[in-house]
């Protein structure tokens, strides 16, 4: 995105790209809206993509390649072991983040299998600056167990702490004085907390976590899947890298971390996955399990055209003008929500903007499921899929209670370079709409719910006709408009 000042002042992004493949959206009216979302159990997971007009669940394996990208895919080598293709994604790998040792994988929670696998026993702890759903469930099955080590500021949905991402140092050296190094697995920094709104973490967090790490010889890993745009963060908000590359500001963090892992379906914008490392011993011990759960190691369960379009995307990540499209986008839209008084969590962060479902919808009980309500809501007024991240995303507590999640979100997902400046208008006019006709939208409680990762299949009903009358009142507003 280039920084172009508007002659009639209004200040909006410009894309530094053009679209050169589309593809047809439908807009359903709002009726069949309602019979999908009752279809889909009001699990937005559940729907289907001819009944979405735009489709912001997730950014993970929907951003747009580019041209580029496209045409490398050509020229991937089909080999099945030793293919030319996998030998240029380590060279790029190894270019950019002066790791010596690459494994491929098929996604970014294989990476996590992988590395509990290794090094999560019984009573392990993982102290980490904030869980996602796969690494938590990955470490649980292994018998260990997340600390969140957050800042008290992480939580606050209103605030300008420009990295509230950031481990707790405190707490961490705290930690490892009661616990001692030997209960800790390893340490992780999830680049860009995805459940607190895509949030930040500063090149200086990353260097202190990682002398303390190497201080008391624990792994330090980062899950680097929302890496772009951490980056994009870190150069425009932190003071002493104002002036260093991308590539210099990779290279600080690769160089604090013993592991990078990453799902490719968002840095580098692809389908796919892999663990970095300069250590061998690691590299030899996940070697030996890669051909049992993903494939041979040149490979690793990948198409080889993502691996060889996932080269050019990794390249193509180092291009500031390149990463910062989504970050910018999603500034437009919060900024222009927050000004509308509706609450979204602020500062803005990377993958999307976060509505704050736990202030939308305080009138709905924390019990009804506030985030996965106006999830519902906001697919019946707009045919718009968000995802809710708040309590349906956690497991219940072993007696059987939900356990309440601290923030409420609705995800709107902003896949990088996919969607154009109207449609975000629009998307913004709509969740307008909701938050003026907010006492309309009631709870929703499950009628199906498995017993891991329930978002992803579990499915609910309205405690009451609430959606009946929501679009009552979008008729009475909007008349035959879709
Ligand atoms: N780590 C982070 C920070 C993620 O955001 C994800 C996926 C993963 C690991 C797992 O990677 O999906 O390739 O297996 N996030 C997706 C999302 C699913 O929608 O936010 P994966």
């Amino acid at each position: 995105m280039a920084n172009i000042k508007y002659f009639l002042g209004e200040q909006i992004p410009l894309e530094m790209h053009k679209v050169r493949v589309v593809q047809r959206l439908d807009l359903v009216p709002i009726e069949r809206r309602l019979e999908a979302i009752k279809e889909g159990g009001n699990n937005t997971f559940l729907l289907f993509n001819k009944d979405i007009y735009l489709d912001m669940l997730t950014d993970s394996g929907v951003n747009a390649m580019s041209d580029k990208q496209i045409a490398s895919m050509m020229v991937a080598d089909d080999s099945y072991a030793g293919s030319a293709t996998f030998t240029r994604l380590e060279s790029k790998l190894a270019e950019i983040f002066d790791k010596k040792f690459f494994l491929p994988v098929h996604q970014g929670r294989a990476c996590e299998n992988l590395l509990s696998q290794m090094l999560v026993k019984e009573g392990s702890l993982v102290p980490m600056n904030y869980h996602f759903t796969t690494t938590k469930a990955h470490i649980g099955v292994n018998g260990g167990k997340v600390l969140e080590l957050y800042k008290a500021e992480a939580l606050n949905p209103i605030s300008s702490d420009p990295f509230k991402g950031d481990m707790d140092i405190d707490a961490l050296n705290a930690l490892i004085a009661k616990e001692g190094p030997d209960k800790i697995a390893f340490i992780r920094i999830e680049a860009g907390t995805n459940l607190i709104g895509g949030q930040p973490v500063s090149l200086a967090n990353y260097e202190i976590v990682s002398k303390i790490s190497r201080d008391n010889g624990i792994p330090f890993i980062v899950d680097a899947s929302l890496l772009a745009d951490n980056l994009h963060f870190i150069k425009q908000r932190e003071d002493a890298c104002k002036e260093m590359s991308i590539r210099e500001i990779t290279k600080r963090i690769s160089d604090a971390s013993d592991i990078i892992y990453f799902s490719a379906r968002k840095l580098g914008h692809v389908r796919g996955g892999g663990i970095i490392t300069n250590d061998e011993k690691t590299f030899k011990t996940l070697l030996e399990m890669l051909p049992l759960y993903e494939g041979f190691s040149t490979y690793g369960g990948m198409s080889v055209r993502e691996m060889e379009a996932m080269t050019v995307g990794l390249e193509e990540t180092m291009d500031e003008e390149m990463i910062n499209q989504g970050p910018v986008f999603i500034e437009f839209m919060v900024n222009e929500l927050t000004r509308l008084g509706i609450p979204v969590i602020t500062p803005p962060g990377g993958l999307g903007a976060h509505l704050d479902a736990m202030a939308f919808l305080d009138h709905v009980p924390r019990g009804e499921y506030r985030a996965g309500a106006l999830a519902s809501a906001l697919y019946i007024a707009s045919g718009v899929r968000g995802m809710e991240r708040g309590t349906i995303s956690e497991e219940r507590e072993a007696d059987g209670s939900d356990h309440l999640a601290a923030v409420e979100l609705l995800r709107l997902a902003l896949p990088r370079r996919v969607f154009t400046l109207s449609q975000i208008k629009y998307t913004i006019d709509r969740i307008a709409w909701l938050y003026e006709n907010r006492k309309l939208i009631g709870g929703l409680k499950f009628y199906e719910e498995p017993k891991v990762l329930r978002f992803f299949f579990g499915k609910l009903e309205p405690t009451s006709n609430w959606q009946e009358k929501l679009i009552a009142k979008f008729k009475a507003d909007f008349g035959e408009s879709l």
